[in-house]
């Protein structure tokens, strides 16, 4: 662990391939799943993954990292944790979290062996490189009584008073539960009952996490431990449950209070309803909420092994509160310095048919557009956006937006001529408004991630197969595009990028 690591000609022999994004994270090579040990420390923030080194396919999982400075450009890191230990991790080091524990920076995560599972730490030093397994491990052996010895992972923890706390996602014959421990010194655990249940049988909640919402002021400064437990002190009402649900794979939020060891949730709904799962959410230096998930692929296996790589990471976005308690999603702030040559879209009405943007012709881009009902009393009134769309119009991916249902869907029908990818419609609810949305859709190649008004978000994967399937057009149905504007976005991995022939 912790020898040099230099994946630059592993980016390199990727880069360019074209499904490969330019500015969402993917691994240097092979496998990429969950998010893990997501945090900021003195500035910098890590990105640790689910990762297979060997293989673009999921197995023997280690923890893959890299190192950024803006959430944008990321920096390869050695792996750090690897699948070594027998009756401990030997089969897998499963999802989990990062905390700064004084100043140590200190992993905690699942440990899988004989298809049981166990909670264990990592210990870091100041250079994020080396990271050592304690003789302690691991920390939590085994579940508490009723719950399956394997449905029994991806622990999250944060500050929580004078003491840490953590909740592990598990599975019992008759329902799933988000357990709750305390601990003074991460090493011994206390197991504290079940923080919330959910009742279904044959459901299981994966990487569960459990965030304070409101509140928070920006700019505070101080490490994720300590401006979690200042909310935690002041916040017991606002506070946000995330769950991976398997196995209808759904990202479900819930709003609500956490006192007395309960969560108790007021509002519920879907973070994204695309093809994201098992986000984790982080709160950095400045005090926001970032959460960053995983984008899983629509393609088969083989076209995953001859890709040479698998999965990549939404963009990190901002989870927050609105003034009626609704949750707000929104990518950070720094996504807006990708922005490169900008084009206005033109206003598009319902006499108006299918209008082709002429420019830009790019598979890396950002659109957002106002979409707004028109008063022709007409069901539907829906606009669609087609971005990868090939000039005779047979590729194409649509982004249908209709306010007044609350729907934006993306329709994959005829986003790729490969017969061997998924192409069922996604679609992304939001209450339904006679008030323009204004839709940001972010386009990298193989990814189509939509935001609606803040308000509902969808990551799709799509596999245009023909070069120039890189143009835009858009029409409406009982409703206008008001005003729009693309811009052509920068990619984050120029380094990489082959050297011309
Ligand atoms: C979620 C998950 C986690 C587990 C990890 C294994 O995608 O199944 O529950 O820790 O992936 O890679």
């Amino acid at each position: 662990m912790g020898a040099p690591y230099d994946p630059t000609d592993e980016r390199t022999a990727l880069a360019g391939g074209p499904h490969r994004p330019a500015y969402h994270f993917a691994p240097p090579t092979n496998w990429l799943n969950d998010p893990n040990g997501l945090i900021q420390f003195d500035g910098t923030y890590h990105l640790f993954y689910q990762h297979n080194p060997a293989e673009p396919v999921w197995g023997d999982i280690h923890w893959g990292h890299a190192r950024s400075e803006d959430l944008l450009h990321w920096t390869d890191e050695p792996i750090a944790l690897e699948p070594d230990s027998p009756n401990v991790d030997a089969d897998g080091c499963f999802s989990g979290c990062a905390v700064d524990d004084d100043g140590v920076p200190t992993l905690v995560y699942t440990g899988i062996d004989d298809d049981r599972a166990r909670q264990c730490l990592a210990i870091g030093d100041e250079t994020f490189r080396r990271w050592e397994k304690p003789s302690v491990n691991p920390v939590v052996e085994t579940p508490p009584p009723g719950v399956d010895r394997f449905d029994f992972r991806d622990p999250f923890v944060w500050r929580e008073g004078d003491g840490w706390s953590m909740v592990v996602g598990a599975a019992t014959e008759s329902d799933s539960r988000v357990l709750l421990y305390r601990s003074s010194d991460l090493r011994e655990w206390e197991y504290r009952g079940a923080v919330f249940v959910d009742d279904r049988p044959d459901v299981m909640w994966e990487c569960p996490a459990l965030v304070a919402l409101g509140g928070r002021g920006r700019g505070r400064g101080g490490d994720q431990g300590r401006s979690q437990s200042r909310s935690w002190n002041q916040n017991r009402d606002q506070y946000l449950m995330l769950g991976s649900l398997l196995p209808t794979r759904a990202v479900r939020y819930y709003v609500g209070s956490y006192a007395d060891e309960r969560f108790e949730p007021r509002r519920e709904g879907i973070l994204d309803a695309g093809d994201f799962y098992a986000p984790q959410p982080f709160v950095d230096e400045s005090g926001r909420i970032v959460l960053v998930g995983w984008v899983e692929e629509a393609r088969a296996e083989p076209a995953q092994r001859a890709a040479g790589w698998s999965g990549l990471m939404a963009l990190p976005r901002e989870l927050s509160l609105d003034e009626d308690g609704r949750l707000r999603t929104a990518p950070v702030d720094e996504v807006r310095r990708l922005r490169e040559l900008e084009y206005e879209l033109p206003a598009v009405g319902p006499e108006d048919g299918t209008v082709f943007v002429d420019q830009p012709r790019s598979e890396t881009i950002e659109l957002v557009a106002t979409v707004s009902e028109t008063d022709t009393g007409t069901e539907p009134s829906t606009a669609s956006l087609s971005v990868l769309r090939s000039p005779d119009g047979l590729e194409e991916t649509v982004v249908r937006v209709d306010p007044d249902r609350g729907t934006v869907t993306v329709d994959r029908s005829r986003s790729s001529d490969d017969p061997a990818v998924e192409t069922h419609e996604q679609t992304a609810h939001f209450e339904p408004t006679a008030d323009p949305v204004t839709v940001r859709c972010f386009v990298d190649r193989s990814v189509v991630e939509v935001y609606a008004d803040e308000r509902a978000c969808l990551t799709s994967r799509v596999y245009p197969t023909r070069a120039d399937s890189t143009g835009i057009a858009i029409s409406t149905d009982g409703a206008s595009v008001d005003d729009g504007t693309v811009w052509e976005l920068a990619s984050v991995w120029d380094d990489f990028a082959p050297s011309p022939a």
